[in-house]
């Protein structure tokens, strides 16, 4: 499921040729158009046609009406059912790109190509395509996987500094639901440059892939990847909502803060360890500034989540550094407490 490109991108080239589509999109916003598209375009040697479709970069566009006007773009070009998408980009256009693909004509190839430390580490793996709907994330959907996911782990060279560190909340998440030794390796990186943290790609992509493989449609075990999600899926959507969308990871980071405290006020967690990861991950990711968004507003955006079901807010809480727990219902008052929490790390 999951290649490494070589330099010149052999595998790519020998995965088309066994394809052999009928045509080729390849979807990029406008930075991965710049700064990745070359590199692809300078190394593929098939024969078969392509279009190259642009779309503005930033959350803001991961809609439904982005999503009907790329439909427009595929049905202009007379794409059938044996063209081939390829996702050039980080998880908006994964995201957006495997949604279009699997609900065009029924369905059409997809492949990801993951160009964001958050793409290659989570997005791109495990089949979850979607687009936002009024600010909700993720609302509108399908589980398809893609043909193959190719990385490549140099495009993360021209990745701005704030992208990579939220791609690396994603890291640090597999490192506390799943593996400690991941989390040390990860913990002990000062300086968050893409060379010191490519050495730990694979490992997390692995994490991801072997949870997903266990529980493809989120019954059970999948749902310890939500950890840190639950809360930070709220607070990232009020940002969005504001006019001010922040990078997924900054909001995981914060919901991990929250859910850290969660676990231990829900007796699952010794106060010392999570105090540990609660200043580790202050030690990388900036405070967000929430006072703006009431403790109503996020208490009720997390009941209407698509995860909860009558009214009750579940969560994914760890046990341990590398353990974790799901599907566990905490109490209001102790879900209140840890935003309150949060909220006083900024005094
Ligand atoms: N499907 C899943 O399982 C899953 C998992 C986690 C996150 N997501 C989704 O992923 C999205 C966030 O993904 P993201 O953080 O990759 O955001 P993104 O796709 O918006 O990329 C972040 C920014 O980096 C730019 N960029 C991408 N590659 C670049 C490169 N190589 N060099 C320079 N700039 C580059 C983009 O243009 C964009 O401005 C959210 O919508 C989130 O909901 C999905
Ligand atoms: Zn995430």
């Amino acid at each position: 499921m999951i290649s490494i490109l070589d330099e010149d991108f052999s595998q790519l080239n020998v995965f088309l040729e066994q394809l052999k589509p009928s045509k080729i999109f390849i979807l990029v916003d406008e930075n991965t158009h710049q700064y990745c598209l070359p590199k692809l375009l300078g190394n593929l040697e098939s024969e078969i046609p392509f279009e190259i479709i642009e779309i503005e970069a930033g959350e803001e566009l991961k809609t439904v009406e982005t999503a009907a006007q790329l439909w427009q773009i595929l049905a202009e070009f007379e794409a059938d059912r044996k063209c081939l998408i390829i996702n050039l980009g980080g998880g908006v256009i994964t995201d957006l790109g495997g949604f279009v693909a699997s609900t065009y004509k029924r369905g059409v190839k997809f492949i990801n190509i993951p160009t964001t430390l958050l793409g290659m580490c989570d997005a791109s793996i495990g089949g979850k395509t979607g687009v936002d709907l009024s600010f909700l994330k993720n609302m509108v959907g399908t589980f398809s996987l893609p043909e193959k996911i190719f990385l490549y782990p140099k495009f993360l060279e021209t990745l701005p500094f704030v992208e990579l560190r939220s791609g690396f909340a994603e890291m640090l998440k597999h490192g506390l639901i799943a593996d400690s030794k991941h989390w040390e390796d990860l913990i002990s990186i000062n300086d968050l440059t893409f060379e010191n943290i490519t050495p730990y790609i694979e490992r997390s992509m692995q994490i991801k892939q072997e949870v997903v493989e266990k529980d493809f449609r989120e019954e059970n075990i999948r749902k310890t990847l939500n950890f840190g999600h639950t809360i930070g899926h709220a607070v990232e959507s009020l940002f969005l909502e504001s006019g001010k969308a922040i990078p997924h990871g900054e909001a995981v980071a914060m919901g991990m803060i929250c859910e850290t405290k969660l676990s231990e006020l829900e007796g699952l967690i010794d106060e010392k360890i999570s105090s540990q990861i609660i200043s580790t991950i202050n030690h990388y990711f900036p405070t967000l500034i929430i006072e703006n968004f009431s403790e109503n507003e996020i208490m009720n955006l997390m009941k209407n989540d698509k995860k909860n079901s009558l009214q009750n807010i579940h969560f994914s809480l760890i046990t341990n550094i590398g353990s974790c727990v799901f599907y566990h219902s905490a109490s209001d008052k102790n879900i209140k407490f840890c935003l309150e929490y949060y909220k006083n790390q900024q005094n």
